[in-house]
């Protein structure tokens, strides 16, 4: 299989008084990305971190950040996240109304563009938009926290993901966010996601490096 896999570490799962130290941990595993979950307590029921998070991460990290809007409105963040420096701007189409006009304002500011969608969101959410992705994250489950399960009909929806991309010829990368574990990493690995979002698997382990290295092996891709 030729394409790229990628492993993007979720800051929801590490501890904050020790954010360099697992940073540069999961850095010496390989990961690639590092992934910053938004939350407003309103689109999920829980509240995280935002701009001042941001800002920490870019100072003592080096890794492309990733980030994942659940938030409403997420069209507010645009302008300051491309100033901060993130890579990626991904956000829900449930979240709000102009969606193409917002994807292509984040391609403009010079970030990678990003619909993510809920396990009860239809893939035809994206159909009329997917020439405006760089990436679509399929959610293996209801967003707002860390550490729950891997929904087993994800898979399937992960397929039909790639069958989308692929019809339409688009390069977006396909990524998998929510229970990934060396199991389910290569169950979504081998229906064709190739980027895959893991908090309590790298974080919630003693050793992250050696984390890292499990979950790519688990595909048989070595870093
Ligand atoms: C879930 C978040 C995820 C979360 C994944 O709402 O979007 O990014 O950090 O955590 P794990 O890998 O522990 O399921
Ligand atoms: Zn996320």
């Amino acid at each position: 299989m030729s394409r790229t896999l990628r492993i993007a570490p979720s800051v929801l799962s590490t501890d904050l008084g020790r954010l360099k130290e697992q940073i540069d941990q999961a850095k010496a595993g390989g990961a690639d990305w590092l992934h910053v979950d938004v939350m407003d307590g309103r689109f999920v029921p829980n509240l995280t971190f935002g701009a001042p998070l941001i800002k920490a991460l870019k100072k003592i990290s080096d890794l492309p950040l990733d980030v994942h809007l659940m938030v409403l409105e997420p069209e507010n963040y645009i302008a300051e996240y491309a100033d901060l420096g993130c890579s990626v701007f991904t956000f829900h189409p449930e979240a709000t109304v102009h969606v193409q006009r917002h994807l292509t304002a984040v391609r403009e500011k010079g970030m990678k563009a990003g619909l993510a969608l809920n396990p009860s969101t239809p893939l035809t959410a994206v159909d009329e938009v997917v020439n405006d992705l760089d990436l679509l994250l399929i959610m293996s489950v209801n967003p707002g926290f860390g550490g729950q399960k891997y929904i087993p009909a994800s898979t399937d929806k992960i397929q039909r993901a790639r069958n989308l991309l692929d019809f339409r010829r688009s390069a977006a990368t396909l990524e998998v966010d929510g229970g990934i574990d060396p199991v389910t990493i290569k169950e979504a690995w081998m229906v064709g996601a190739d980027t895959f979002v893991a908090g309590q698997a790298v974080f919630g382990q003693a050793d992250p490096a050696a984390a890292i290295k499990n979950l790519r092996r688990a595909c048989a891709v070595e870093a």
